[in-house]
C-alpha cells in the first residue's frame, strides 16, 4: 500500500477529531456531519486501530457514554450543538442526543481492538455498556420473541432513504428526496408521540426487520460472546452465542427465499423484495453455506445488470426501479458497504472478487478524495467532503 494513502487517512482522522471534557471522538465530516454517530464511530475505531489502539478505545468509550437507562445507545450525540438551523439538530424529544439507535457494530470494534493489544482491562471497562446495549436490542426490539431485531425508523439502519423502506413508509420507488425527508420527519413526530417505546412505536408506525441490521447483530453477538468469555463471564458467553444462533435460524426461516435474504415489514413479516447491497450482508456474518454464497455472488454480485457496474458496488441493483446513481442510499457506492461486502467475500474465500472491490475502492478514493459516496456509473465523488468512511480502505489493504 502507498504510505501516502495511509498518511492521508490519518491526517483526515486527526482533522476531524474533537474533544469535549474527557471525551474524544471523530466527526464523519466536519462541514456536513458535525456530531458523533454510532456506526461511524465503530468504523472510526476500526480505522484508528491501525494507528493507535488508545485512540480507538477513546472513540468507543465516548460513544457509550450517553447510554440510556434502558440500555439503548443513541445514534447521534450532540456534544457541541451547532446553530439551530443545522438540519441534523433535530428535536428527538430530548436534549443532547437522538432517541434512536444504529447498526450495532460496537462489539466488532471492541474485538478488533482486543486483537491488537490484548488489553483485558479495556474489555472489562466497556463490557457493562455493551452488555446492556445488546440486551436492550434483544429484549425491546423483539417483542414477539421471533428472534429478529426490529427497527422503528429507517435511520436506525444507517441507510436513511434506502428503497428497502419505501413500502413501510408508503412511498413510491421513484419518490424525490424531498418526499422522503418529509415522510421521515413525520415518522420522527410519530416516534415522539409513542415516546420511542420500541414495541409500541414499531407496532403502530414503522416495523422493519432489516437484513443488514440483523446480520450485523448475528456477528456482533458472536464476538460479544467471545468478549464475555475472555473476561470470565461464562454464562453471558453461552447466552449471547445462543442468541446469535437463534437470529440466524429465524433469518433463514422468515427472510430467505430463492437464495436471497429479504428484509421484512409489519407484524406478519411481509418480504420486501427490493434488491439492494443488503442481500450480501449475510456473507459478512457467514450465515450462508458455501454453495449458497457462490450462487449469490455469481448470480447477483457479478451480474452486470444488477451490481457489477464499472465502479462496484452500487447500493441498489441497476435493474431496480428505484436505482438512482445520485440518490444517496438509492444507488451510490459507499465505502462502508464495499467494506462489508469485501469482508463477507473473504469469509468464503472469494479472494479475486474481494480484491477487485478493494482496488476499485482505492481508485475511487485516489481519484476523487474522501467523498461521502461515489457514482457507480461514472466513479464521480458525491456528497460530503473529507468524509471518514474512506479510511476503511486501510482495513481492507492491511488485512
Ligand atoms: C448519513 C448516513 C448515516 C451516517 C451519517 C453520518 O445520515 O446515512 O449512515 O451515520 O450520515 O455519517
Amino acid at each position: 500500500m502507498s504510505q501516502d494513502l495511509k498518511t492521508k487517512v490519518y491526517e483526515l482522522m486527526l482533522t476531524n477529531r474533537r474533544h469535549k471534557g474527557k471525551h474524544q471522538y471523530t466527526l464523519p465530516s466536519s462541514n456536513s456531519y458535525p456530531y458523533q454517530w454510532l456506526w461511524d464511530s465503530c468504523f472510526h475505531a476500526i480505522i484508528l486501530n491501525h494507528y493507535n489502539t488508545e485512540d480507538a478505545k477513546k472513540e468507543l468509550l465516548s460513544l457509550v457514554a450517553n447510554q440510556f437507562e434502558n440500555g439503548m445507545i443513541p445514534h447521534m450525540i450532540y456534544w457541541k450543538p451547532q446553530n439551530k438551523k443545522d438540519f441534523q439538530l433535530i428535536n428527538w424529544g430530548k436534549e443532547g442526543t437522538s432517541s434512536i439507535t444504529q447498526p450495532p457494530m460496537i462489539a466488532y470494534g471492541v474485538w478488533e481492538i482486543f486483537q491488537k493489544d490484548r488489553d483485558i482491562n479495556f474489555l472489562k471497562s466497556i463490557y457493562p455498556y455493551i452488555y446492556h446495549f445488546y440486551k436492550y436490542l434483544l429484549n425491546e426490539r423483539d417483542p414477539h420473541e421471533k428472534h429478529l431485531i426490529g427497527i422503528m425508523n429507517p435511520d436506525e439502519s444507517g441507510e436513511d432513504n434506502s428503497p428497502r423502506f419505501d413500502l413501510a413508509l408508503g412511498l413510491s420507488p421513484t419518490q424525490t428526496l424531498q418526499e422522503n425527508t418529509k415522510r421521515r420527519f413525520k415518522l420522527i413526530k410519530q416516534n415522539i408521540s409513542c415516546r420511542f417505546d420500541a414495541p409500541f412505536c414499531m407496532r403502530n408506525f414503522f416495523w422493519v426487520k432489516d437484513v443488514p441490521f440483523n446480520s450485523i447483530m448475528v456477528l456482533n453477538l458472536r464476538l460479544l460472546s467471545q468478549i464475555a468469555q475472555k473476561i470470565g463471564k461464562k454464562g453471558d458467553a453461552i447466552y449471547f452465542e445462543k442468541k446469535s444462533d437463534e437470529i440466524t435460524k429465524a433469518m433463514r426461516e422468515l427472510m430467505l427465499e430463492d437464495g436471497i435474504f429479504w428484509s421484512t415489514y409489519g407484524e406478519d413479516y411481509k418480504k420486501i423484495k427490493v434488491k439492494t447491497w443488503g442481500i450480501f450482508a449475510p456473507l459478512f456474518a457467514k450465515m450462508l453455506t458455501q454453495r449458497e454464497a457462490k450462487k449469490l455472488v455469481k448470480n447477483h454480485l457479478l451480474n452486470k445488470k444488477e451490481f457489477w457496474t464499472d465502479y462496484p458496488i452500487p447500493t441498489v441493483s441497476l435493474n431496480d426501479p428505484s436505482f438512482d446513481p445520485k440518490g444517496f442510499w438509492r444507488g451510490p457506492i459507499w465505502i462502508a458497504t464495499n467494506w462489508f461486502i469485501y469482508k463477507g467475500l473473504l469469509n468464503y474465500g472469494f479472494k479475486d472478487v474481494a480484491e477487485d472491490i478493494k482496488r476499485s475502492s482505492e481508485n475511487l478514493i485516489q481519484e476523487s478524495g474522501f467523498r461521502e459516496q461515489f457514482n457507480p456509473l461514472t466513479g464521480e465523488g458525491q456528497g460530503a467532503q473529507n468524509f471518514t468512511w474512506g479510511g476503511l480502505i486501510i482495513d481492507m489493504l492491511e488485512n
